[in-house]
């Protein structure tokens, strides 16, 4: 089994089981025109996000990372009229592309970017948010046990905290690998062993993106 056969199922899901939508494959062109790398959620990875959403009736998203504002776009599709979704993003010039792609997709008055490291973004989180419903872990990859870490405070009992790339080409069960990313995401998984806080699983993916998996976290009542 090969890259080949990966994306080629890829687009057999995409074209049997998914909706076709104008504004995400904009999103995805006015991305690639401005030069962001196209690491965005594959088609069938944004649908299980947005089942999720729909799962959990989130109504309260935060997600960490929004390059182009893809996986921001149709996890906001999944939200009711009255549901909102921040979404941080480090780099102003992302940001941009992300928030014009958001407002012509119709979701610009559901979803805020926030510009900044995520890491100096969660002091102002902190006022008159309240707790999350969903929050989608994707950014830098060394900090994910962080923004866990802090999620985990802030999403309600019932909620979900998903973080992507966390299986990275199977390096996640490699104990030897030095990589500083996937060190990161071995401790994640250490850490939340035993955590009565939540039950989680990983699940490794193969797709257009290659090999990697999400970490998909429920969070139990106190
Ligand atoms: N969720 C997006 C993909 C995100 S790619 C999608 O699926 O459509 C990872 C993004 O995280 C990049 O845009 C990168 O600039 C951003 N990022 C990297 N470090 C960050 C940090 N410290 N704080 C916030 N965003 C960061
Ligand atoms: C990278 C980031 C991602 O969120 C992803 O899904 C794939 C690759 C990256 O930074 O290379
Ligand atoms: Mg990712």
């Amino acid at each position: 089994m090969d890259q080949a056969t990966f994306s080629a199922v890829d687009e057999f899901v995409a074209g049997t089981l998914l909706e076709e939508d104008a504004a995400l494959g904009n999103a995805v062109e006015a991305a690639e025109e401005a030069g962001l790398p196209s690491i965005q959620v594959s088609p069938p990875q944004g649908k299980l996000l947005q089942l999720l959403v729909r799962l959990v009736r989130a109504k309260r998203i935060l997600e960490f990372g929004t390059l182009g504002g893809y996986s921001a776009i149709l996890m906001a599709r999944a939200l009711p009229a009255d549901g909102r979704l921040i979404t941080l993003e480090a780099k102003p010039e992302y940001a941009e592309v992300a928030r014009r792609s958001i407002e012509a997709a119709g979701v610009g008055d559901r979803v805020e970017v926030r510009v900044g490291p995520a890491l100096e973004a969660l002091p102002a989180l902190e006022e008159g948010i309240g707790t999350f419903d969903l929050v989608f872990i994707d950014a830098d990859k060394v900090n994910t046990p962080n923004y866990f870490s802090w999620a985990l405070d802030r999403t309600r009992a019932g909620g979900l905290i998903i973080a992507d790339n966390v299986v990275r080409g199977g390096t996640l069960g490699d104990a030897a690998d030095p990589d500083e990313a996937t060190v990161a995401q071995r401790r994640l998984h250490e850490e939340l062993r035993g955590d009565p806080r939540v039950s989680a699983t990983t699940i490794q993916t193969v797709g257009v993106k290659g090999y990697d998996g999400f970490l998909i976290a429920l969070v139990e009542g106190a």
